[in-house]
């Protein structure tokens, strides 16, 4: 589904200051046009270059960076509706422990070629193993995921390895069987 004229905004030159974290830091920019997309402000404002542009029209989930934890497709949401909100991209992830433990899977699966649709491959799978319950057999685990990964894209059709690193966590056992598999036990927090 593409995002509509409402959702990418309407260039009547309004302006506005946003305010939000980003990444774990607090955000504020000035002189943001009510039309501009969070995927212009992420790599036009801020430098983050890892959300990257393709379709633009809410297809392909290569601009999937996370809002609240929720993945969003960057393209075809305005700026100014992350206000106040909290906005993780893929720069996020890495801690000076190391590689997320989801970003370490794909290194680990050799799941990645071009590796322009893996940042938005990354949060959505975040964005999957930060709510998946582990309560669910294997089989259907890995059901749910092929559903939550489907507006993600790969044009090299990588998917067998991107699906092998994702699952790679929930083949591991889940501890108390509660919530996350053990495997993916850093949860999204920024
Ligand atoms: S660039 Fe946003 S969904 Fe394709
Ligand atoms: S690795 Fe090239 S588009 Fe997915």
């Amino acid at each position: 589904m593409g995002c509509s004229d409402q959702s990418r905004g309407s260039s009547d030159g309004r302006r506005t200051t946003l305010t939000f974290t980003l990444n774990g830091e607090r955000v504020e920019l000035e002189d943001v046009e009510y039309s501009q997309t969070l995927l212009e402000v992420l790599r036009d404002f801020l430098d983050l270059f890892g959300v990257k542009a393709s379709c633009e029209v809410q297809v392909c989930g290569a601009c999937t960076v996370l809002v609240d934890g929720a993945p969003v497709s960057s393209c075809c949401t305005l700026a100014a509706d992350v206000d106040g909100h909290r906005v993780t991209t893929v720069e996020g992830l890495a801690t000076e422990a190391g590689l997320h433990p989801v970003q370490q899977a794909f290194v680990d699966n050799f799941a990645v070629q071009c590796g322009y649709c893996i940042p938005g491959m990354v949060m959505s799978a975040v964005a999957f193993v930060a709510e998946e319950s582990g309560e669910a057999d294997l089989h259907t685990r890995k059901e749910r995921l092929r559903e939550f990964m489907n507006g993600n894209y790969c044009r090299c059709t990588g998917y067998e390895p991107i699906l092998r690193a994702i699952t790679s966590g929930l083949d591991r056992p889940s501890g108390n069987g509660a919530k996350a598999p053990a495997a993916w036990s850093r949860e999204e927090t920024s």
